[in-house]
């Protein structure tokens, strides 16, 4: 009887898939919901009200856990529950075999036989690790940001996944919150711009090619902006925050295509995001007409108990469907009390019905259906992982996440000759702590370190110290494992400084272990973590010619090392190919390109810090010592690094800014940019509008263009840019989009805090 049911769904998805060709022929552009609506209401019609469930229920795999572990003694009854049709996903399995054998189940085994859907945590590359996503995002190069996307996508699909939990799309301004290292920083347009490249790379053009992957926009919505930085709590924030900067990137992967969703574990307003009837249906199902699916975050359904708004598991369920959550990911919620809400009548069957729905449409469009094991190939897997490209690409985008923040006197780029290099820092003899936090298929101690990439250049003598202790380098550690962040060995300072003292420079690779950032890594101290601080003062002493090569997932407070140090070049966590392109930066052999995507705070006292801030009634703008200003009594107001600030080995003159308007209500903007340097480079030219008086308050200055350009010494280029309605209007509190007629200032640089600037009325 099984196999007959069984044989008849495949026949019957047959017949339809040979519709669906025809249908996507006959519509054109028209939505994949089309498509394959056919099949999925024969499906559909099949299914059991449990079977329904079970699509709507995802499971960890057998090892690896991204959360709270389960309760020993669940996989028994996991396996059970696979067998029966009550999984329609699974999430942290990997390796074509693996993959196979499950998916063997579900397609075997099941009454039904509909295959799975393997999810993953795919955020900055699969085994070839790239930069981690904050630093990506520095390079502003949307080009080599999707291109990452796209090979940690072909990379993953050769282990069986076909579902990446990335992009992470939430905007932060708490450089407390160990998260903002997975995001594209604190910018909505930056991070709007990048989230549409990551989607697409993820994507690519044809979700059914076994090279790509499902992407998902997370976290739905304001988890970057926790209480006080700390990790999972709530958010309080207004309407205009919300609309202006939290939602673009959301709306953007959304216009991208973006498969799925997944919500937050934070209260939004005192409402989870998990059961949040205005973010899931009103907003993103409704207004935006999403069509994809919405997974919870993991066991978010059931964190609606300990928030105080669900009485039970079987309560939080029926808030988390009502509100729009598809699937389940680790609380078992749905799986245990969905049949029986529907069957008392508290939930409509045709929620149920609408879930199960958006879940069979990714599969379909992924080709699961057509090939289950599509994914599952273990030759291509060996032959895929770790190409020789994907290094190469890796290395691009690793040189042009870095930032140079500071090059007093041109101390950089290094002499490659008759140098007596000394090397000092825990991190910089560190394979394991480049990868950035995020990796699971990656291996430990797969980075090049920054000893090893400085090592290649042969005419320097390097030498190296440790110095101070930061975490076990290259040990076994997991993303699980929290790192003892305080360490007080100083044993190490006195060869470091003897070393410093004979040397004729002094590269000091310092910050964070890349497991000191990430989900779980709020801190309330951004500084140099332990006796890094200590350390550098007391080196310096020695030898004033430091560079510092900073490493860590988050802006850290380095206010001393600004005002002191002569170089700082920002290498965030870059990945496998971390020290290859270190040492070329380091070298000359990369100008540095990098733009900071975050401000840096001079002391964590002044984080949220961000530079599209709003004025107060009494802002403190050029006299600092009046009492009564919106101003700090021990502090400058002003970052120690503004957003898009970033040096290179050649300098930039804007000159001739001028505005034009055009039919349209559309402002032309030109600007020309000479490179008046010695060397090529490249410079991200950045465009900013001031709204100088709305109905609705506008921050003193709003990214709204940039684009990257290269110039030869004293070669200049004449770049234009086009306001149109989009970027000129803005988000009402009742979240209406209006633009405004009125007086605007345009500001054109290298940085947030350029002076240059024009302005122009709006009729
Ligand atoms: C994170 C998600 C992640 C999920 C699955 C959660 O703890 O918040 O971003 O995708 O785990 O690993």
């Amino acid at each position: 009887m099984k196999k007959i049911i069984k044989i008849h769904l495949y026949i019957l998805i047959l017949v339809c898939l040979s519709c669906q060709t025809e249908t996507k022929k006959d519509t054109n552009n028209s939505t994949n919901q089309k498509s394959f609506k056919t099949e999925i209401d024969s499906i559909i019609n099949l299914m059991t009200l449990e079977e329904k469930v079970g699509q709507m229920n995802q499971y960890t795999g057998f090892w690896d856990a991204t959360g709270p572990t389960p309760e020993s003694g669940n996989q028994a009854v996991k396996y059970e529950h696979l067998k029966k049709g009550l999984v329609g996903s699974m999430l942290n399995v990997r390796g074509a075999k693996q993959v196979k054998a499950l998916q063997k189940i579900a397609v075997e085994e099941t009454r039904l036989g509909i295959p799975l859907i393997f999810g993953f945590d795919v955020i900055h590359g699969f085994k070839t690790i790239s930069p981690i996503p904050l630093a990506e995002s520095a390079s502003w190069d949307l080009e080599a940001i999707k291109k990452s996307a796209q090979n940690a996508a072909e990379e993953s699909a050769a282990s069986g996944i076909n579902w990446t939990f990335a992009p992470m799309v939430d905007i932060s301004r708490d450089a407390r919150w160990g998260r903002v290292m997975e995001g594209a920083g604190e910018d909505p347009y930056l991070g709007s711009k990048i989230a549409i490249a990551r989607v697409r790379g993820f994507q690519g053009d044809d979700l059914s090619s076994p090279k790509t992957i499902a992407a998902c926009a997370k976290h739905f919505a304001a988890y970057g902006f926790p209480n006080a930085g700390r990790e999972y709590n709530t958010a309080d924030i207004g309407t205009s925050t919300l609309y202006n900067l939290v939602f673009p990137p959301f709306k953007a992967a959304t216009d991208a295509d973006v498969k799925t969703f997944m919500n937050a574990f934070n209260l939004l307003n005192d409402i989870p995001a998990t059961g949040n009837v205005f973010l899931q249906r009103e907003v993103l199902k409704g207004e935006w007409n999403f069509n994809g699916f919405m997974v919870s975050d993991w066991g978010s359904i059931g964190e609606m108990i300990p928030h105080g708004y669900a009485k039970n598991n079987k309560h939080a369920a029926e808030l988390a469907i009502k509100a729009g959550s598809d699937m389940d990911m680790e609380s078992n919620a749905y799986v245990t009390e969905l049949a029986n809400l529907v069957k008392e009548g508290t939930v409509k069957e045709s929620l149920v019905d609408d879930a199960v729905r958006r879940i069979l449409r990714v599969k379909f469009e992924l080709g699961l259906f057509d090939d289950p094991y599509k994914y599952c190939n273990e030759e291509t897997e060996k032959n895929v992982i770790g190409k020789k490209v994907f290094h190469e690409d890796a290395l691009d985008i690793a040189k042009k996440s870095i930032v140079l923040l500071k090059n007093k006197n041109n101390l950089l780029p290094l002499k490659k000759q008759g140098q007596k290099i000394a090397v000092i820092g825990a991190l910089a003899n560190d394979k394991t702590s480049p990868l950035g936090n995020w990796v699971l298929a990656g291996e430990n101690g797969s980075a090049v370190s920054v000893l090893e990439g400085l090592k290649q250049y042969k005419g320097n003598l390097i030498t190296y110290a440790e110095g101070a202790k930061v975490a076990l380098p290259n040990s076994k550690l997991h993303f699980t494992q929290e790192l003892d962040i305080n360490k007080t060995d100083k044993s190490g300072f006195s060869a470091a400084i003897k070393l410093a003292r004979r040397s004729d420079v002094v590269v000091m690779v310092l910050g964070e272990h890349g497991l000191q950032s990430g989900e779980a890594r709020s801190r309330t101290n951004i500084d140099l973590p332990g006796v890094q601080q200590e350390l550098l003062e007391e080196v310096f002493k020695v030898n004033k010619n430091i560079v510092l090569v900073l490493t860590n997932g988050r802006p850290l407070a380095i206010t001393w090392a600004a005002e002191n140090l002569p170089a700082i070049v920002e290498t965030w966590q870059l990945g496998t190919q971390n020290g290859n392109a270190i040492a070329q930066v380091l070298y000359g052999d990369y100008n540095p390109s990098g733009k900071l995507p975050m401000t840096f705070p001079r002391s964590v006292g002044q984080v949220p810090i961000f530079y599209n801030y709003k004025n107060t009634g009494r802002p403190n703008i050029k006299v600092r010592k009046e009492v009564f200003k919106s101003r700090y009594i021990d502090e400058e107001n002003t970052p120690l690094y503004p957003f898009g600030h970033g040096l290179s080995y050649t300098t930039f003159s804007y000159k001739n800014l001028n505005i034009n308007k055009a039919p349209e209500k559309e402002i032309n903007v030109t600007v020309d940019v000479t490179n008046t340097g010695k060397v090529k480079g490249k410079e991200v030219v950045q465009l900013y509008i001031q709204d100088k008086v709305a109905s609705v308050a506008r921050p003193v200055k709003e990214l709204k263009g940039f684009e990257m350009i290269e110039l030869a010494p004293k070669e200049t280029k004449t770049i234009e840019f086009t306001l149109t309605e989009k970027e000129l209007g803005f988000y009402t509190n009742k979240g209406a989009f209006i633009v405004e007629p009125g007086e605007f200032n345009v500001y054109v640089g290298g940085s947030s805090d350029t002076k240059l600037s024009s302005k122009f009325n709006l009729d």
